[in-house]
């Protein structure tokens, strides 16, 4: 049986170490008692080293929100960047590449698809695992949404060998579904596994059949504990990842519950 994946996404939160480290403990407790759920706390950078030193091994895992597209064996001079070796030097495990609000910040360019696949090529040959985000700005009735989220996949995937994908993970994140947008709410789930078939149809272009159906695809935007079971039941999608709601531990670990009973 392959255990949910239920990622925390904090963004720029919590303000402080002393709440980063609270929340973190507090999911922790829940986290340790799941027998069916992987669980993955991607804390801002720089509470990273404390976080990670505060825990022993295994789950909650914890992963990135961003990582350098080179990985230079020396360092490098790259001014703010985080390379891929320091990453699994603190032991974290998975990186988040491709999120919209790297996609598209409200300031200045954003992350193209060129960019996002260097980032995934060089996370996954250091050993890391990929939680690659993608998803359409707004849902026209003529589906060209659904050519966009192919082109997304397809270039943010070109030319990476078929080994290391056993360690890709897929986020469908619909942006206008994140709750950070105006008026966002979470798509339904019905709609949300018919674009997950087609994203596995698009893997199965690249990777052949049998890693294709080996990908786990979550679902993001707008998850709350009164959602989550709509979007993992029946296998609807393999796992959840969570932005707003993993701030809260309560309604973070209510979903952890409710995924481990499923
Ligand atoms: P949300 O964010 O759960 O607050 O909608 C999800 C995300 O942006 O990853």
């Amino acid at each position: 049986m392959n255990k949910k994946i239920i990622i925390a996404n904090w963004k720029m939160n919590p303000r402080n170490l002393e709440e980063a480290k609270r929340i973190f403990n507090e999911i922790k407790k829940t986290a340790n008692k799941m027998q069916k759920v992987d669980v993955i706390i991607c804390p801002p950078f720089v509470f990273h080293l404390r976080v990670a030193l505060g825990k022993d091994k295994g789950s909650p895992w914890i992963g990135a929100q961003d990582v350098f597209y080179e990985n230079p064996r020396a360092g490098g001079s790259y001014t703010g960047e985080i390379s891929a070796d320091m990453l699994k030097n603190l032991r974290v495990k998975y990186v988040i590449i491709g999120h919209s609000e790297r996609r598209y910040p409200l300031l200045g360019e954003g992350e193209t698809n060129e960019i996002i696949n260097k980032k995934i090529k060089t996370a996954l040959s250091a050993g890391l695992k990929v939680v690659f985000c993608v998803g359409e700005k707004e849902r026209d009735i003529e589906g060209r949404y659904l050519h966009f989220i192919r082109e997304e996949i397809i270039a943010g995937l070109d030319g990476i060998q078929k080994k290391f994908l056993k360690n890709l993970i897929i986020a469908y994140e619909p942006i206008w579904a994140i709750s950070a947008n105006v008026g966002a709410k979470a798509d339904n789930p019905e709609s949300s596994f018919e674009i997950s078939m087609y994203i596995r149809r698009a893997l199965l272009s690249i990777a052949g059949e049998k890693i294709a159906r080996s990908i786990p695809i979550l679902y993001g935007g707008s998850i709350s504990p009164k959602n989550a079971e709509d979007f993992l039941r029946d296998n609807i999608m393999q796992g959840l990842l969570v932005g707003r709601a993993s701030l809260n531990s309560k309604s973070f670990n209510e979903i952890l519950k409710i995924a481990n009973q499923i």
